[in-house]
């Protein structure tokens, strides 16, 4: 079915170039980094939670079109770690959109099949966040197609240093020897267990670093930066990043 589409797709490209875009080379995963949403609404005069609000759109075009190139797993970073050191009524806005998201998208993506995943902890995040997350979580778990998975809350150091205490604890009670303790079993104790890692990685806004981003699972992801703000991106960026995909090589070390 995504073949059509993706052909569909490269008959519509306005200039006329044969598009890259191979069916038999999509990402399986693809993580965001979706970045700008400030600046987005500062160019426009307008105070930075109409990025976010902006951004929760955006965020539906990836879901959508991900979904319809036929990526199977799409992870967005929506929340770091480190995102609590910003105003407090910023924040709170932040924590208010995922209720919001769910309250309007969840049906369209039972529909689509997706499945709805969290990574990142839990335990601080309001009632009135989790919650509907949590819904969500539970109307679509039985589904199979896309699992888009939301890091809120998530950090890397953390995410790793938690991995670390529960392989020693591991240890300490016997259920796992020293020996034992591997990339792919440590990547087992990760938040992100049971996702494949990142073949493609894209941040926008131009900024050209990981903030703490699933630094262990992007050991080997190809990287795409953009300088669109994310209330910019539409399907047009997600076909941009995975044609550029397309026209890398991957090597893993070897020749
Ligand atoms: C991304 O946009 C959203 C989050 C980090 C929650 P920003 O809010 O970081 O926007 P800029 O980078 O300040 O423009
Ligand atoms: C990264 O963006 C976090 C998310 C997109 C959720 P930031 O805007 O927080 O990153 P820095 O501070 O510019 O590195
Ligand atoms: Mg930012």
């Amino acid at each position: 079915m995504f073949k059509r589409v993706v052909r569909s797709w490269l008959d519509k490209d306005e200039q006329g170039q044969s598009s890259e875009l191979s069916p038999d080379n999509i990402p399986q995963h693809i993580a965001v980094i979706m970045d700008g949403n400030g600046r987005w609404a500062k160019n426009f005069g307008m105070p930075r939670v109409i990025g976010h609000q902006n951004g929760m759109k955006a965020v539906k075009r990836a879901t959508i079109a991900a979904d319809e190139l036929g990526v199977k797993y799409l992870t967005m970073y929506a929340f770091s770690t480190e995102n609590w050191k910003r105003p407090k009524d910023e924040v709170e806005f932040l924590m208010k959109l995922p209720a919001e998201f769910v309250a309007t998208e969840l049906d369209e993506l039972v529909e689509r099949n997706v499945q709805v995943r969290l990574m990142g902890d839990k335990s601080i995040l309001p009632a009135y966040t989790l919650e509907p997350l949590e819904k969500a979580i539970r109307d679509t778990k039985h589904n199979t197609g896309l699992v888009l998975t939301f890091a809120l809350n998530y950090g890397s150091r953390i995410e790793i240093t938690e991995g670390v205490k529960k392989m020693v604890q591991a240890v300490q009670e016997g259920s796992i020897s020293v020996d034992e303790i591997t990339p792919d079993t440590f990547g087992e104790v990760l938040q992100s267990s049971g996702l494949p890692d990142p073949d493609l990685l894209i941040r926008t806004s131009g900024e050209l670093r990981l903030s703490n981003f699933m630094l262990w699972q992007l050991a080997y992801s190809e990287l795409w930066f953009t300088p669109i703000y994310w209330p910019e991106f539409s399907k047009e960026h997600m076909i941009e990043a995975v044609a550029e995909y397309q026209r890398r090589i991957r090597r893993y070390g070897g020749l």
